[in-house]
């Protein structure tokens, strides 16, 4: 009972800022992506929630607002984990082994890049060069960067947060 309380709580919360968003933009297509983007920008993803109302606002079918959030990799339809691992594949990266680096993540974690870990906890990116080549191969988790990692460094630091988490 308690959790549904809370579910539409944070339906009706994220209802009202998208309503907010919204107001800032001409009720027009043309600024879809914008507003979008904006809401992103403010949750970390987008709530389904909030393509209802985009969708209302902007007087556009629902199924082309759908097609617009689901086009764009910046955008999300699920909320990230509260650490986004993020490994580097640029080519210091990749030439110094940064697909083993995923391996041992994707195995940790059991999940793709692009996924959420089921508890919440943990989202994969993979991404181009974060400039730190040194130390390839190079993953970030928030903003902490993790250098000349290897696979045992992978459960390592994945241990301490799972770790932190009990604390
Ligand atoms: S290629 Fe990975 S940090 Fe530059």
């Amino acid at each position: 009972m308690t959790e549904v309380i809370a579910l539409e709580t944070k339906t009706e919360m994220s209802i009202q800022n998208t309503k907010k968003i919204l107001e800032k933009y001409p009720k027009d297509k043309r600024y879809t992506l914008a507003i979008l983007q904006d809401i992103q920008r403010n949750y970390d993803y987008i709530p389904k929630e909030a393509i209802w109302e985009v969708s209302n606002y902007i007087e556009s079918p629902l199924s082309e607002v759908y097609t617009i959030a689901t086009f764009y990799k910046a955008l999300s339809l699920k909320p990230k984990g509260k650490y986004v691992i993020k490994v580097c594949n640029g080519t210091a990266c990749h030439i110094r082994g940064s697909d083993k680096v995923l391996d041992a993540i994707k195995s940790s974690l059991n999940i793709q890049p692009g996924e959420t870990s089921e508890d919440g906890l943990f989202s994969i990116e993979i991404v181009n060069c974060v400039g730190a080549c040194a130390l390839a191969p190079v993953m970030v988790i928030n903003d902490k960067y993790y250098g000349n990692m290897t696979k045992d460094k992978v459960h390592q630091v994945l241990d301490e947060i799972r770790r932190s988490q009990n604390e």
